[in-house]
């Protein structure tokens, strides 16, 4: 059995060391090249608003095969690192998908290795605090044994403290009721009533808010290598990260992805007008994420970027 290290391609990998400053220089690169184990450890304490990654599943593609077995022992590096480098504010949001386990007495049934990860993680001191479904209306038909196509994933958001930035009025949507039902609503003076419906809520306030709360299922359509100039097999739709993003982070805060890939998280938060970075081990997709990045800065309005005190 295979781990991502074993596919380290070499070339220009940073693997940093002491006074090397990791945080800065992703920032400013886009994408750093290497292992995100090291680089993780070198990021300074509690100085990372969100980190929203996508890590490769279990034993799911050729650029890294972990055995669900063995994936918590070899998640909780990184877990700890990231831990440490989190403002007492920050979150650690995960995209993640269990699998059927290929061999073993559980082959043929749903491997437990997700639900063993964010068990570990809250023990070693991540709040859990919500799980999402991101919900793919396009997944992709094909044989899955006695059970329907996949068509969703989850998206697990820890806390680094007790009181994390939580933005809900940024990712509200239109609320469902029409213009007509909202109006009348508003003039309501009599909104709170106790009824088996109401529950005492005071209803004329719903529509003040200016939208609804989204929910825990975000509902995106995945994207298949569609992206201007990216080939990554594994690429993360935009709309996905633009949600948590907007929702854990403040404008200028700081973003990072350890696993990279393709840049989702960083083009779309710098595009958010936050600061995003990241690292990828495999050299062939740091080359395209840095293209990608590229193209998209330029299409950005000048002075988005701006520094968040980190001068
Ligand atoms: C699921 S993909 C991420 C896709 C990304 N969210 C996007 O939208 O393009 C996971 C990535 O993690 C990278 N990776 C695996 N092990 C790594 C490690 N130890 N350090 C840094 N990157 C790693 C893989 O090469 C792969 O590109």
């Amino acid at each position: 059995m295979r781990d991502a290290g074993d596919l380290v391609d070499q070339g220009s990998i940073v693997t940093g060391g002491r006074g090397t400053d990791i945080l800065r220089r992703s920032l400013a690169e886009g994408v750093l090249h290497g292992d995100a184990e090291l680089l993780l450890q070198q990021l300074a304490r509690e100085s990372v608003d969100l980190f929203f990654t996508s890590p490769p599943y279990a034993d799911a593609r050729a650029y890294s095969r972990i055995h669900p077995d063995r994936y918590v022992e070899w998640f909780l590096p990184f877990a700890r690192s990231m831990y440490e480098a989190a403002k007492p504010s920050g979150s650690l949001i995960l995209n993640i998908k269990n699998r059927v386990a290929k061999d073993g007495p559980l082959k043929g049934q749903r491997h437990p290795y997700v639900y063993h990860l964010v068990l570990a993680l809250q023990n070693m001191g991540w709040r859990w605090i919500e799980t999402y479904i991101w919900a793919k209306p396009n997944g992709v038909p094909g044989k899955f044994g006695p059970r329907t196509k996949d068509s969703f994933e989850y998206v697990y958001h820890f806390t680094r403290g007790p009181k994390p930035y939580f933005d809900l009025d940024a990712i509200r949507v239109p609320y469902k009721a029409d213009e007509a039902e909202i109006a009348r609503r508003k003039r309501d003076t009599a909104g709170r009533r106790s009824t088996e419906a109401g529950f005492g809520r005071d209803r004329t306030k719903t529509y003040l808010l200016g939208g609804a709360d989204p929910g825990n299922v975000v509902s995106v359509s995945q994207t298949y290598n569609q992206h201007r100039g990216v080939a990554h097999t594994a690429a993360m739709p935009e709309g996905l990260a633009e949600f948590f993003i907007k929702a854990a982070t403040p404008k200028g805060g700081i973003v990072i992805d350890p696993f990279a890939g393709g840049a989702t998280t960083i083009v779309v938060a710098r595009r958010l007008g936050r600061l995003a970075g990241g690292f990828e081990i495999h050299e062939r997709f740091v080359e395209d994420a840095l293209r990608r990045i590229a193209a998209d800065v330029a299409d950005d309005i000048p002075g988005q970027l701006v520094n968040a005190g980190l001068g």
